[in-house]
C-alpha cells in the first residue's frame, strides 16, 4: 500500500507571499468506493497522508469522495487507488482555472441592485450591501450583530420584521469559509424576501422574524479570498497551526465524532467547547432569543444534502419523524425546478457522524423545533468549487425549498407566524 511515502512527502501548505496560495495543476478526485474495504482503504489513506485535502470523510455510506492532491502527489494517489482497486475519476484537472473563473466582481457602493447571483462576493461587499439595506428600509431592516471573531471583527447579519410578536426563523451560513455557495444562496434569501413579487415569499417575509447571518466565519472568509482558497476554519493560531473547525466547536457531544484535537487537521474541535469566539458568541446570540426560534437553518456545501440532528445517533431522536416528513416534502419541492435530487436523513445516518455541530446544539440545548443543515450543490463534479454560473441556480431552488418548510411545518403545527 506504500503509505510510508506519503509521511516522506507530507509537506503543509504555506503562504509566503502576499498573493493568494495558487492551486495550478491541483486536480479534483471524485473516488467512487465499492466495498468496507474501499472505505477502509480511504480511511487510512486520509489518517495517513494529510497532505490530501479530502473534502468528505471515507465512510460506509459515502457514494464518493472528493480528494484534492497536488500535482506532485498525483501518481501516488493514483497508483494508490489502482493497486488496491478503487474507482475514481479525475473531474477537473486544474483547480485554478476554476478558481480564476470565479471572477469576483467588485460590488458597487452606491447601487444596491448591483448585488447579482452570478458572482462570489468578499466579506466587504456583503456587509456593504447589508447596510445598504438597512438603510434603504430603516421600518423592518436592521443590522443585528451576532459576536466576534479572532481577529476583532464583527458577526454581521440582518433582521426582517414587519412589526412585534412574530416568531422567528434564523438563519446561518459560511461557518466553513471556503463553501462559497452558501453565504451567496443566504444573501439570495435575504434579497428575495425584500424585494421578491411573488405572494408566497412576500407572505413568508411579513409572518415571521428573519435573522440571517450570511458569513459566521468572517475571518476564515477573507482568509479563502485573499489567502487560500480552501481554507474551511477560522484563523486562530496555535503554535505554527491555524483554525479551529467552527462546526465541530459547539457545546453538544463535543470532540466526540469526526472531530480531533490536532491543530493541523481541517476538523479540529478546539482545545474546548465554545473555546472560539466565533461559535460562542453567536450561541450566547442566539440563547437570547431562543424561545422566538421555530425552524433553524444552516447552509453549507457540498453533496446535495438535508440534514437534521443528531450526528452523534442514528436513532431517531426528538421530532426526527416529523422533521423527516417535511423535509422530504421541502426537497420534493427544491427538486421540482430543476430536478436536483437530494437525500435527506439525520448527519449520522445521511453523512457521518459528527458531534460539535450548530445544528446538534440548537436542537438539544435550546430546544429549537425544527433545525436543519443544508449541504448545497454538487455531488462531487465541482464541490466547493461550485462555478458562479450555478449560484442562481442553487440559490431558487434552496428557497422553493425553504419556503416549503415554512408552509409544511404550519401543517404540522409547528409555525405559528404573527400572535
Ligand atoms: C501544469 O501542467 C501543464 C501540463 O502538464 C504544464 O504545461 C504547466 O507548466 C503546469 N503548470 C504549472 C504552474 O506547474
Ligand atoms: C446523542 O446526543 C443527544 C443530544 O445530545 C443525546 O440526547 C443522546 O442521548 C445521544 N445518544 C447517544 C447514543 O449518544
Ligand atoms: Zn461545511
Amino acid at each position: 500500500m506504500a503509505l510510508k511515502i506519503f509521511y516522506l512527502l507530507s509537506i503543509l501548505f504555506v503562504v509566503v507571499s502576499s498573493e493568494p496560495f495558487r492551486f495550478d495543476n491541483y486536480s479534483l478526485y471524485k473516488v467512487l468506493p465499492k466495498s468496507l474495504k474501499d472505505v477502509k482503504y480511504l480511511q487510512e489513506l486520509q489518517d495517513a497522508a494529510p497532505e490530501f485535502d479530502f473534502w468528505d470523510d471515507p465512510v460506509p455510506t459515502a457514494d464518493y469522495i472528493n480528494i484534492v492532491s497536488k500535482p506532485e502527489l498525483k501518481k501516488d494517489l493514483e497508483s494508490f487507488l489502482a493497486s488496491n482497486e478503487i474507482d475514481f475519476v479525475i473531474t477537473q484537472e486544474n483547480i485554478q482555472e476554476l478558481i480564476d473563473n470565479e471572477k469576483k466582481k467588485t460590488y458597487t457602493r452606491s447601487n444596491i441592485r448591483t448585488m447579482e447571483f452570478d458572482n462570489y462576493y468578499t466579506l466587504e461587499d456583503i456587509y456593504a450591501w447589508l447596510e445598504d439595506l438597512a438603510a434603504r428600509f430603516p421600518e423592518t431592516i436592521s443590522i443585528i450583530i451576532g459576536g466576534t471573531t479572532y481577529e476583532g471583527r464583527e458577526i454581521k447579519g440582518i433582521k426582517i420584521s414587519h412589526g412585534p410578536g412574530r416568531r422567528a426563523v434564523f438563519i446561518e451560513s459560511g461557518i466553513h469559509a471556503r463553501e462559497w455557495i452558501a453565504p451567496a444562496t443566504t444573501n439570495f434569501i435575504i434579497n428575495e424576501l425584500v424585494f421578491s413579487d411573488d405572494e408566497e415569499i412576500k407572505a413568508a417575509a411579513r409572518d415571521f422574524d428573519w435573522y440571517i447571518f450570511p458569513v459566521t466565519n468572517p475571518d476564515g472568509y477573507i482568509w479563502s479570498h485573499v489567502g487560500f482558497r480552501l481554507w474551511r476554519k477560522n484563523r486562530r493560531p496555535f503554535g505554527n497551526e491555524f483554525g479551529v473547525d467552527l462546526n465541530r466547536n459547539w457545546n453538544d457531544n463535543w470532540l466526540k465524532e469526526s472531530a480531533n484535537l490536532n491543530p493541523s487537521s481541517n476538523t479540529y474541535a478546539g482545545p474546548g467547547p465554545f473555546s472560539e469566539i466565533e461559535a460562542r458568541s453567536l450561541s450566547a446570540y442566539i440563547t437570547d432569543m431562543a424561545d422566538k426560534i421555530d425552524l433553524y437553518l444552516s447552509f453549507h456545501s457540498s453533496g446535495q444534502i438535508l440534514l437534521l440532528p443528531f450526528g452523534n445517533t442514528t436513532e431517531p431522536l426528538a421530532n426526527y419523524y416529523d422533521a423527516m416528513k417535511i423535509g422530504r416534502r421541502a426537497m420534493g419541492a427544491l427538486a421540482f425546478r430543476y430536478g436536483t435530487p437530494y437525500t435527506i436523513g439525520n448527519i449520522a445516518e445521511a453523512i457521518y457522524f459528527a458531534t460539535g455541530t450548530s445544528v446538534d446544539w440548537v436542537k438539544e440545548r435550546l430546544k429549537i423545533p425544527l433545525a436543519y443543515c443544508y449541504e448545497l450543490r454538487d455531488r462531487g463534479q465541482y464541490g466547493h468549487l461550485l462555478p458562479p454560473d450555478q449560484i442562481l441556480p442553487t440559490s431558487e431552488e434552496t428557497m422553493d425549498s425553504v419556503i416549503e418548510i415554512l408552509f409544511q411545518a404550519k401543517r404540522y403545527g409547528y409555525m405559528r407566524g404573527p400572535e
